[in-house]
């Protein structure tokens, strides 16, 4: 056995070693046998708060809210095919809902507070997680991903780009606010909605039609990377459930996209007006 293997009442990695029973030789910073050594704090490798799997989970479940709400945005925007008078009453049933219960408005202000939560989750989870995958990578960048790699890669910038259209939405076709909104916007009241009226006006005009469009299509990209994100993110593990994970984040995607996106073409066109 050599001289300097440790020996059987060596120190175990939880106990101080004391100068008096040193494993290399004697002291060399001159500290006094039987003192106790300074001992050089182990670097700490305690996770940060939240952790990493807290605001995966939290941008899996707001992301799913949000893929629920635009997928019944959607299909509450495609009755704009079935005439002005059905999609008022559509508007104006949104407000309405669960009338005397709630006041004129109350479940649409619910749904409003609850996506507004949701948003800033959203947003704050992905912050957080871009800088540290910033920092945990350093000055190393992933070469060659290729375009099937493009809906991952574009996600912070598409998200943005939502973020901008969510306001200038609003503006356009909930506050009415010019120069946003078209100069005939017309707000909605306690007996009626002009919903119909305020989005033909609104998407007859060409730019904000070509950006409805665009942003749809780039919402798409977000939706169907995000969904699959979902399915990985919540442990979906085996094959069948994978793929079908990967076919329902498709199709889902693909719906919104396309039948958003008909809407203003569907308007420029005079198909709807
Ligand atoms: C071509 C696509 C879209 C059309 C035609 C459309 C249409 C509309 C209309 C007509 C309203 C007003 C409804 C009312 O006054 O009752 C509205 C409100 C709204 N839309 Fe959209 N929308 C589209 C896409 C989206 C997308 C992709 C999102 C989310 C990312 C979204 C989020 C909202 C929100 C948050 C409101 C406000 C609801 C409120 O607080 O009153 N919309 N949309």
């Amino acid at each position: 056995m050599s001289s300097r293997s440790p020996s059987p009442s060596a120190s175990s990695p939880t106990e101080v070693p004391s100068r008096s029973a040193p494993i290399d030789g004697p002291p060399i910073d001159g500290t006094p046998i039987g003192v106790p050594a300074a001992v050089a704090p182990m670097p700490t490798t305690r996770p940060p708060l939240p952790s990493t799997v807290t605001l995966k989970v939290t941008m899996a479940l707001t992301g799913t809210v949000f893929a629920l709400f635009v997928l019944v945005h959607m299909i509450g925007n495609l009755k704009v095919y079935t005439g002005a008078e059905h999609f008022d009453a559509y508007a104006h049933w949104l407000r309405t809902l669960l009338e005397p219960l709630l006041p004129y408005e109350g479940a649409l202000w619910i749904f409003r507070v609850v996506l507004l939560a949701c948003l800033i989750a959203h947003v704050g989870a992905s912050v957080m997680l871009i800088g540290r995958a910033h920092r945990a990578r350093g000055r190393f960048r992933r070469r060659g991903m290729g375009l099937r790699r493009l809906p991952a890669t574009l996600m912070p910038y598409t998200g943005l780009v939502l973020l901008v259209f969510i306001v200038v939405h609003i503006l356009d076709l909930t506050t009415g606010t010019r120069p946003v909104a078209s100069s005939s916007f017309e707000s909605a009241t306690a007996d009626a909605s002009s919903a119909h009226h305020n989005l033909v006006e609104s998407l007859q005009r060409w730019p904000m039609a070509l950006f409805y469009i665009v942003v749809m299509g780039l919402l798409g990209l977000h939706l169907v990377h995000g969904l699959w994100s979902v399915v990985n993110d919540l442990g979906a593990t085996g094959r069948r459930v994978r793929q079908a994970g990967a076919v329902i984040a498709l199709v889902v995607a693909a719906a919104v996209m396309i039948g958003n996106i008909s809407i203003p073409i569907a308007v420029l066109a005079g198909a709807v007006g």
